[in-house]
């Protein structure tokens, strides 16, 4: 499973808090989760019936007012001990339960007698009239279901087809635990069984399942539908089943056996894609020394999906969005989805198909290695994109200290419930585990990585596989090659430090100039804070969990810059509290963790920040790897907003950035200026000193690139302009404004803005909107009217106050055509959009106050935004005084004193900005 959609989500809630916001709901998804606890035993089936073989019969009924399924199943199974009683998964199925029974192999029958049911384990307890002797025997079901439109299970989804007719079609998501949705089973991984599915449908309908057809029948006079019957599976867990009923049509390769289906009228968009897949595949068969073992690859795009996409075997199912990739109007953000999402689905057809892990707990073996050979084959799928640099960001996005919303927890612990399985799959386990898998490859090297995952995935074929089995296979891997071991580590107790905790670890080092020793330690950097601010206590699973780590320590100095190697020198281990490297000349910087392949952030001694700062100021700072770069860049960050550096230092170190143009420097920049100046920025003091710096240390980039939109741009010269004109352009950067009226002139004078991705749309709109004449604008209201949403976007980067008045006094007027949550957004996106309109909106919402408040429902909502706006400590005094209503307000209270302990650190900051502006003025 790929959960795209949780990584979209939590970087909007980061880029939302750190515009100090108040996050809202949050608490309340969180205590969802807690309803009810429920012992191991309890929540897992008992084990004495262990499903062979399932002939799966369905017969879906999508049609409106309808949308149920008759099925019937005859399960194969062994009873391991003698028994009165059968238990299985089942959720939200209608059983006949006259048509339940036992048949043993020599045909006897036992009938069920009665039927227990426990909601919140979702197992069916069946008992027979007499004791079944331990044995072979066949599960006969009968039952209905419902196609829900919860993305869940057997599930509905539709599309508006070329003549405006809704088309519906049924599919099915059944990781985690939804395959019991769709029918009578033994729904947890380790109980791999084959499958014959047969499905009845109207000949307009096309089944697909994850295996080929086997047969077909002929019409069904009574009905006017068909049977298709799907060759019998390899032995497989039930979240990896899968079938869809549709109308969609397809593309596909000479034997059929890749082909991507979706509905008609998206045909062009679907070749990008199909094209990854099938070079990915050949790729991935070449890497894992074997072939698919499945006979066919279906790709199904799907137009209501619930997580990004889903890898059931031979059968893989896309959300739609995330697929899709159009030439013209897609963006190279897009392109990049479309192909990471292939990636990592195929590559679980290997990583989770072919080998499982016995339970949830240790999924992290399916989605460590699916997120990371989707950087690791899309580098090799498009060589020029140089993917593999793009990794370690997501490194970053973990250790930063912005994430704090998101709880760093172990990638692996205890988990038993339907609801807690859900929760395991979260932002952590992708990024994080894809980290880590890259900094064990690191540690043991390719060639014993490569080499030793081709033997864990034979050995474990058709089978389920602990972590154990898999450090087994790298330690044989290492054993086997001296010049890696050295005798020094053990990768089961190194991953086992990594897997088994929270949090990251922070390397500090500290050098002694005079006798040129070099010391260092870890430290344990705490990521889970509540809504309370306090850290949370997280089980741990290990014995031995000190917060400490087994780290691979390597490093470059200024006189050797080999930043080749990235094998471990030294290791920082759980037992020693600090290493002591000899013979660093005193004159030389140290960087620790070459090209940034280890799994945690390095923070220096103020002399040796020193000279690196130094150093990137000279024409010399390319010999810094441009990992390592971004890794200074990245970690001094963490260093100054934990309060761990200096200003002085941290903008020495920035200063660099005027002669930066590698965009691999400059993506965690993008993503850090996009959130944390943003809200200097918003500060009026904070604008005057901030923008004149950060364009100057932009400009050379932007020279470098320039705005104008080139379609044969190379991939990492469309990211660096997307990124760039964006930023360019809310700076005031003159030229960046220019061009995109010019931009903007061009798609209302041609109309050919649909010729043109989405992202170079939004940005002539934004930013090129100021400078229409009159007449143009209005062309630009007519064309655009029809969308009153889309308009609100844009019209939020209008300069002109006459204008920005008009349509705030829209939102009050008696007939408004805003809704209360237009309004609400409005305001919304004036306080985000542009600092310098802030205090507009405000003081037009203060003036306004007693209409607005009274007539709207939204006070509350606003004076937050107001007080997490305010742009000093007067604006926030005046703010206060109108807010009479609200002084007792424990939230708005709260909020006020945020937004004030915030002004005064700024205030801090900008003293410490302008001293240190000084000392570059004396030089
Ligand atoms: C079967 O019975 C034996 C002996 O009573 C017991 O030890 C074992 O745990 C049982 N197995 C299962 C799967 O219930
Ligand atoms: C759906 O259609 C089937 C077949 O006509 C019928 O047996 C079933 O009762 C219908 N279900 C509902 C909920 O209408
Ligand atoms: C079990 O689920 C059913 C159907 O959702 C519901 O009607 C019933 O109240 C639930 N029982 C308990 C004990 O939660
Ligand atoms: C398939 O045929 C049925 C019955 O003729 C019709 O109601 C339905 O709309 C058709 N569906 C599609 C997707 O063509
Ligand atoms: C399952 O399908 C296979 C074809 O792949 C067929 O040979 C076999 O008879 C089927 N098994 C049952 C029990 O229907
Ligand atoms: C796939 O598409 C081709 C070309 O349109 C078509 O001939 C073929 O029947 C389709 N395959 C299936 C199984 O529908
Ligand atoms: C936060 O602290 C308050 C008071 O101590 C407590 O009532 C509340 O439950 C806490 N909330 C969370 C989410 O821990
Ligand atoms: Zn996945």
């Amino acid at each position: 499973m790929a959960k795209i959609k949780t990584l979209v989500a939590l970087l909007l809630l980061l880029a939302r808090s750190l515009k100090t916001f108040p996050l809202e709901d949050e608490s309340s998804e969180k205590n969802e989760n807690l309803d009810w606890e429920i012992s191991e035993e309890s929540c897992r089936l008992s084990g004495n019936a262990v499903p062979i073989h399932y002939d799966i019969k369905l017969i879906p009924y999508i049609e409106e007012n309808n949308f149920t399924f008759d099925g019937e199943t005859i399960t194969r199974l062994n009873l391991k001990n003698m028994t009165r009683t059968l238990d299985f998964h089942s959720l939200e199925l209608t059983f006949d339960e006259t048509g339940v029974y036992l048949e043993s192999e020599d045909g006897q029958k036992y009938n069920a007698i009665d039927f227990v049911y426990v909601n919140v384990t979702e197992i069916m307890t069946i008992s027979f009239e007499k004791v079944i002797p331990a044995g072979i025997y066949s599960l006969y079901a009968k039952f209905t279901g419902i196609i829900n439109d919860q993305l869940t299970g057997f599930y509905r989804s539709s599309y508006t087809n070329d003549y405006g007719e809704k088309v519906w079609l049924a599919t099915t998501q059944f990781q985690a635990t939804y395959a019991r949705q769709a029918f009578p089973c033994w729904d947890e991984p380790s109980f791999k069984a084959t499958f014959n599915v047969s499905i009845k449908h109207r000949t307009n309908y096309t089944a697909l399942s994850n295996m080929p057809v086997y047969e077909r029948s002929t019409i069904d006079e009574s009905d006017e539908k068909m049977w298709t019957h799907f060759q019998k599976t390899p032995i497989m867990s039930t979240y990896t089943l899968a079938f869809v009923v549709s109308d969609f049509v397809n593309i596909s390769n000479t034997d059929d056996t890749i082909r991507i289906w979706a509905r008609s009228n998206i045909l062009p968009s679907i070749i990008f894609g199909y094209k990854v897949a099938l070079k990915a595949s050949i790729l991935l068969e070449e890497y894992t020394n074997s072939s698919m073992l499945i006979p066919k690859m279906d790709h199904v795009v799907i137009p209501d999906y619930r997580h990004g996409a889903m890898e059931n075997w031979g059968l893989i199912t896309y959300d739609e969005k995330l697929f899709l990739y159009n030439p013209n109007t897609s963006t190279v953000s897009d392109k990049t989805m479309t192909a990471m999402i292939v990636v990592h689905e195929l590559t679980h057809q290997w990583f989770g198909n072919v080998v499982s892990p016995i339970w949830w707990n240790h999924i992290w073996l399916n989605e460590g290695f699916a997120s990371f050979f989707q950087y690791y084959i899309t580098d090799k799928v498009f060589p020029s994109w140089r993917f593999m640099e793009m990794l370690p960001f997501h490194l970053q996005l973990i250790i930063h200290p912005y994430n704090i919303n998101s709880c760093d927890k172990p990638i692996s612990y205890n988990v038993c419930s339907p609801t807690e399985i859900e929760d395991i799959f979260d932002v952590i386990l992708y990024t994080k585990t894809q980290s880590l898998l890259n900094m064990l490859r690191h540690i043991v090297s390719e060639d014993v990585f490569h080499r030793s995952l081709i033997n864990y995935l034979q050995k474990n074929q058709y089978s389920n596989a602990l972590p154990d089995d898999l450090f087994h296979e790298i330690q044989i891997g290492v054993d086997n090659t001296p010049e890696i071991s050295r005798g020094e580590f053990n990768v089961k107790e190194v991953m086992e430090t990594w897997i088994y905790q929270g949090d990251y670890p922070l390397v500090t080092v500290k050098r002694n100039y005079v006798t040129g020793e070099t010391t260092i330690t870890q430290e344990i950097v705490k990521q889970c804070i509540d809504n309370n601010n306090t850290v949370s206590i997280i089980k741990c699973d290990l014995n031995e969990c000190n917060d400490k780590w087994w780290i691979p320590i390597n490093y470059a100095t200024e006189t050797d810059t080999n930043f080749l190697s990235t094998l471990p020198i030294h290791w920082l281990s759980p037992k020693n509290d600090s290493i002591i490297i000899n013979g660093i000349n005193a004159d030389d910087w140290i960087i620790i963790n070459v090209q940034q392949t280890g799994h945690y952030q390095v923070n220096y001694d103020e002399t040796n920040w020193i000279k690196l700062a130094k150093y990137l100021n000279s024409p010399n700072y390319e010999k810094i790897h441009v990992l390592n770069r971004a890794q200074i860049i990245q970690d001094s960050y963490s260093m100054i907003v934990t309060n761990r550096m200096n200003l002085t230092i941290f903008l020495d170190l920035y200063n660099y950035l005027s002669r930066e143009i590698d965009y691999i420097v400059w993506r965690p920049i993008f993503e850090i200026f996009h959130i944390y100046l943003h809200q200097f920025l918003g500060t009026t003091e904070g604008e005057k000193l901030f923008k004149p710096h950060v364009l100057n240390w932009m400009n050379n980039l932007f020279e470098s690139v320039g705005f104008d939109f080139d379609p044969d741009d190379d991939y990492r010269t469309q990211l660096t302009k997307s990124n760039i004109r964006k930023f360019a352009c809310s700076l005031g950067h003159l030229k960046c404004i220019m061009t995109a009226n010019t931009q903007l002139i061009e798609f209302l004078e041609f109309s050919n803005k649909d010729q043109y991705p989405s992202d170079l749309k939004q940005w002539a709109y934004y930013y090129g909107i100021n400078n229409l004449n009159e007449s143009m604008f209005n062309k630009l209201l007519n064309i655009e009217s029809k969308n009153i949403s889309e308009i609100y976007d844009f019209l939020n980067f209008i300069e002109d106050k006459n204008v920005i008045e008009k349509y705030l006094n829209m939102t009050i007027a008696e007939n408004s055509p805003f809704t209360t949550e237009n309004s609400i957004e409005i305001y919304e996106g004036l306080f985000y959009t542009r600092y310098e309109t802030i205090n507009f909106v405000t003081d037009f919402i203060l003036r306004n106050w007693d209409t607005i408040n009274s007539r709207k429902s939204f006070g509350f909502k606003l004076a937050r935004f107001m007080i997490f706006s305010a742009t000093d400590k007067n604006k926030l005094q005046e703010i206060k005084l109108h807010l009479k209503e609200f002084n007792e307000d424990k939230e708005i209270i709260k909020c006020v004193k945020n937004r004030e302990e915030n002004l005064m650190y700024y205030e801090q900051l900008f003293g410490d900005f302008k001293a240190w502006l000084k000392t570059k003025e004396l030089k």
